[in-house]
This record gives C-alpha cells, structure tokens and sequence, in this order.
C-alpha cells in the first residue's frame, strides 16, 4: 500500500505523515514552499499541487500498475478578504490549490487505481463551507466545490473499488488554526459545543476508518466537536 499525501510539510499533512510513517508505511508527501528537515527529506517531493505537470509527474514516478494507493488530499490555502473588497488573484489561487490542487491528484491517480481496481481517495473539505463567515467566500467556495466534485467521482468510480470521501474540519489545534487571533480563537472555543479545538487524532483515526471502508464513498464525515 502506497500512502500519498499532498501537504505534508507541515500541520495536517506533516502529522499524518508521522503517524502512518510510525506505522511502517510507504508514505510519500509533498512540499511546496515549506524545506523539509533533513530527517523527512526523503519522504518528500517538491510539487506545487495547481500544476497539473507537476502533479501528474510527480505520482508517475511512485505509482505503478500494481499498487494499491490512498491518496490524501491535504494541501490547502486560505484568503480572507470580504467579496468587495477581494484581490481577484489572490482569490482565485484559493480555488487553484483546495480545488483543482485535489482535482489534478485525482486525474493523475485514478488510472492506476481503475486498472488495480482499489484505491481511497481523502479530501480535506471545512466546518466554514458549512457556515456563513464573513471573509471566506474564497475559502468557503474552494471547500464547498469539494462535495459536488466528491459525488460525481465516486458514481464514475464505484464499481472499480475505488472510493472517495471528505473530512469536514472543525477547529483542529494544529496548522492553519495557529494564525488566528488570540482573541478570535477565545471566541470560536466558545462556540465549539466541546469548548476545545481538536485533537488531530482524530484527523488520523478517521482517515483509517475511511481506509477499511469500502461501502463508505461520496460523502463527507464532519469532525467538529459538535459545530453546525
Ligand atoms: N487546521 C484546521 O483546523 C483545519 C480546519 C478545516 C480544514 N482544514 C484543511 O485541512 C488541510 C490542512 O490544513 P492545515 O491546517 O494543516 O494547513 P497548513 O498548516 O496551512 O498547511 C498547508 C499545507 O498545504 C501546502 N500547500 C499550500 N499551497 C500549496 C501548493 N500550491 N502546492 C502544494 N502544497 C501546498 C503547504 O505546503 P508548503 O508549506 O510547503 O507550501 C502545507 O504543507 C487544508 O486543506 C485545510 O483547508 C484545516
């Protein structure tokens, strides 16, 4: 079994990447912009995930007929910004990265997958797609797009062993959460029925679970403490 996980230089990628890596898997993580330390150097490849090349060049050389592969859709960005007042580029990359970042490693990996007839495909979706907050259309949009694209890839995909599914994140004490303000996060903490961010085992058990489950396909799991 072959584990690829885009994003995996830091936050959620990084730390799933350590998890499955202490179990003795073959892992295989992207980096963009972040230098790896020389102890995850070699589980890592430098591949900016809006480039389909680079993509599809990148799982060519780890990918043959033969292997059952998990892919785990983790690379993600942000913008904030409200909607009138927006930098259409900026908002656009947003959309690139946690959209067609995902698409471009779901065309480059399902020939492998149709032609061994297994495969699990993971996206990374958010609590703030489900929610109305002010300054996440990007974000929001990106994120949202996600389920639809989800839907329509398994129905292509469900008589071929393939599955792929969404985690929608709540406020996990890990990664992007860290560039929010103290006082922001106070708030959210708040409004989190557990009172607390998450714990990113949580991330890992559920992406296991979605592993052995092979009836499980085109939907999303919200982990969340309770937030809706
Ligand atoms: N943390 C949370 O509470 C939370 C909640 C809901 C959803 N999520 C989702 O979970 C995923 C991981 O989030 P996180 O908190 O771990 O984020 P993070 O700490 O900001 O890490 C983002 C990762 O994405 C990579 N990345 C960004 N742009 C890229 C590009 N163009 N090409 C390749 N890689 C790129 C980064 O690589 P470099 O640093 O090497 O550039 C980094 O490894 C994201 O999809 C996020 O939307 C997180």
């Amino acid at each position: 079994m072959k584990i690829l996980i885009t994003g995996a230089s830091r936050g959620i990628g990084f730390f799933l990447m350590q998890k499955f890596l202490s179990e003795r898997q073959q892992v295989y993580g992207t980096y963009n912009t972040t230098n790896p330390s020389v102890e995850f150097k070699k589980h890592l490849s430098k591949v900016d995930i809006s480039d389909h090349e680079q993509v599809v060049n990148w799982v060519n050389s780890i990918v043959s007929a033969n292997d059952e592969i998990i892919v785990v859709n983790c690379a993600g960005n942000n913008y904030n910004a409200v909607a009138h007042k927006a930098d259409i580029q900026k908002w656009k990359k947003v959309i690139d990265v946690n959209l067609v970042g995902s698409f471009n490693m779901i065309n480059a990996v399902l020939p492998y997958m149709r032609e061994k007839a297994y495969g699990r495909i993971i996206n990374f979706s958010s609590i703030v797609a489900q929610k109305g907050i002010p300054g996440t259309s990007a974000y929001a949009a990106s994120k949202a797009a996600l389920w639809g694209m989800t839907k329509s890839i398994a129905a292509e995909n469900a008589r071929k062993g393939i599955t792929i599914n969404n985690l929608n994140l709540g406020y996990f004490d890990i990664g992007m959460i860290t560039e929010v303000p103290e006082d922001i996060l106070t708030h959210i903490k708040k409004t989190i029925p557990v009172q607390e961010l998450g714990n990113p085992e949580n991330i890992f058990n559920a992406v296991k679970f979605i592993i052995h489950a092979d009836y499980l396909t085109g939907t999303s799991l919200d982990i969340n403490g309770g937030l809706f």
